[in-house]
């Protein structure tokens, strides 16, 4: 008898557990940024850069309309030599920034997300984006930590006082 209660209430526990589980999404993902910012990817970068980052087919290559592919995101290109503060001014302002940096007159194909993104999600997004390249070596460093070091003077800018 006492095996039987306890059958049943093991068996409740892990129903209602597995209930939880699958209802409780949204509590998984305000405490994970990465996760977060992998659906904030998927939704709004895989389309160019690729569903894992890999980047579009020849990125180097200019396009006949002289825009360039989307290159790669995930540690295959050079993202990772720019700083928190530069990535996050390339996803908020696009081509822009490039024309910011006095390259006038070159046809970006980034768009701009300041009016898409908030500023929490530029950094959930590149927290993910980071994250993809996370294992990657460099002359005996990680791909990671170089870009740590190169954000140490070029930080993400402080969160704007309402959005
Ligand atoms: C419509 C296609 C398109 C979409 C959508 C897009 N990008 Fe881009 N992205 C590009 C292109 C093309 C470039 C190359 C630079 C240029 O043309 O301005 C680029 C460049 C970049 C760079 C600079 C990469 C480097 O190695 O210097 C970053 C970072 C970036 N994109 C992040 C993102 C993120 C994050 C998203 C989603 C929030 C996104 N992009 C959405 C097309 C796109």
């Amino acid at each position: 008898m006492l095996r039987r209660t306890i059958t049943a209430i093991l068996t409740c526990v892990c129903v209602t557990t597995a209930a939880f589980a699958c209802g409780s999404d949204p509590v998984v993902e305000t405490s994970d940024p990465i996760g977060r910012g992998q659906r904030i990817y998927a939704e709004n970068c895989a389309g160019c850069h690729g569903l894992n980052g890999e980047g579009q087919p020849h990125w180097q290559s200019t396009n006949p309309d002289g825009t360039l592919p989307a290159p790669p995101l995930n540690g295959d290109g050079h993202t990772w030599h720019h700083g928190d503060g530069t990535l996050y001014k390339q996803v908020k302002l696009g081509g822009a920034y490039l024309e910011e940096q006095g390259l006038a007159g070159f046809k970006s194909g980034m768009p701009a997300f300041e009016d898409t993104l908030t500023h929490q999600e530029i950094i959930d997004v590149l927290t993910y984006v980071k994250n993809l390249w996370r294992d990657q070596e460099i002359h005996g460093t990680t791909k990671r930590d170089a870009q740590a070091m190169v954000s140490e003077n070029d930080p993400f800018p402080a969160a704007p006082d309402r959005e």
